[in-house]
């Protein structure tokens, strides 16, 4: 394998130089510079990153930690950051803590033992460990899709946050079950703690309140933000003496749960009971019933995600960000409406 020294004596240049040149850290003179690069290419030099660390400090990669990376939502999430990450010559380190806050303190100590240059997290419901982790080792971090209130964290540690709006999108999904006519509208909603499970049932109480119908706590439930839970949850609500005539579950996993509960009794969507969710599926309209869904810009959080560490990379003492995206409410059939209504999506 050719050493630096070699590209070195090849272009006629100083092994300093060299360095310059492929790390940008000082201006070449244009020819020196293609000399540098023709030698490069001559001799097939790969640059030793984890030498070029050590001089450096840094390591050009970003530490991932979200749960339930099988979950579409994450794995998009994924997809974004991995392609802003590259686009600026970053790695990723990957972790999947589970939505478990021991495990999720053992992957962020694992990425920062590894001194990846910061961290994106998703954080879970108990992020007390974490944030006192992070907060000894001032890992520049990004938390992404659940918020962290900032005097939680400490005074003295900074850190950016992005997520999709939640509260208006939830509200939206009930208004429209309320326009419909429907009464009583149940949710079955995520894992206590997530301030993403907090702002969806603040959404639904707005869309009860703006559409003058009452609040029955009997209707409000707990799907622990997965299927199984949702399962027994809708399982429950369907069991009431007076159950709901519209369900609105808080992300796609639970939808997959209610799906199941409601085919367990043989009732049909919409006409048994009518249903709108949090999240679009890749295939939500093409299997029946076509779900009447808000989606998520789960991609472009991922890359916001990414812009923010960066930023804080460059300038470690700027002030915090939060930055929520707009989702979008794509109109299909499971929420009792004609198939001609339904339209490719509208921005909230
Ligand atoms: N947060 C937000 N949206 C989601 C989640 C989550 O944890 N899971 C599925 N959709």
């Amino acid at each position: 394998m050719a050493t630096m020294a070699e590209v070195a004596r090849h272009a006629g240049v100083s092994v300093a130089t060299v360095s310059h040149v492929l790390n940008e850290t000082r201006r070449v003179l244009p020819h020196t510079r293609r000399a540098v690069l023709d030698a490069v290419e001559a001799l097939g030099y790969t640059p030793n990153t984890l030498a070029r660390s050590l001089v450096t400090s840094r390591t050009r990669s970003i530490g991932l930690a979200v749960s339930a990376i099988s979950n579409p939502y994450f794995t998009e999430i994924l997809q974004g950051v991995e392609a802003r990450a590259l686009e600026h010559g970053y790695g990723l380190l990957i972790a999947d803590p589970h939505d478990d806050p021991e495990q999720e303190c053992k992957a962020v100590r694992l990425l920062h033992e590894r001194r990846v240059d910061g961290v994106i997290v998703a954080p879970s419901a108990d992020p007390r460990g974490l944030l006192a982790l992070l907060a000894r080792h001032s890992v520049p971090t990004v938390f992404l899709d659940r918020l962290i209130e900032e005097e939680r964290a400490g005074a003295a540690f900074r850190f950016d946050q992005v997520c999709a709006e939640n509260t208006a999108p939830m509200a939206r999904l009930v208004s429209h079950l309320a326009g419909a006519g429907h009464r009583r509208i149940a949710l079955v909603a995520g894992l206590p703690g997530l301030s993403t499970t907090t702002e969806r049932i603040d959404g639904y109480r707005q869309g009860l309140v703006a559409a003058g119908l009452p609040h029955d706590e009997r209707l409000v439930t707990g799907g622990d933000s997965a299927a199984e839970g949702a399962e027994r949850a809708t399982a429950a609500l369907l069991s009431l003496a007076d159950p709901p005539t519209a369900l609105v579950t808080a992300n796609n996993a639970m939808t997959i749960g209610a799906l199941r509960a409601l085919r367990e009794r043989g009732l049909s969507v919409p006409d048994d009971l009518a249903l709108c969710c949090f999240d679009d599926f890749a295939w939500a309209d093409l299997f029946a019933p076509r779900l009447t869904a808000i989606s998520q810009p789960s991609r472009e959080i991922g890359a916001r995600a990414v812009q923010l560490l960066l930023d804080r990379l460059d300038a470690p003492d700027r002030p915090s960000r939060t930055e929520r995206l707009p989702c979008t409410f794509v109109h299909r059939t499971s929420c009792g409406c004609p198939d001609t209504l339904s339209r490719k999506g509208t921005a909230l």
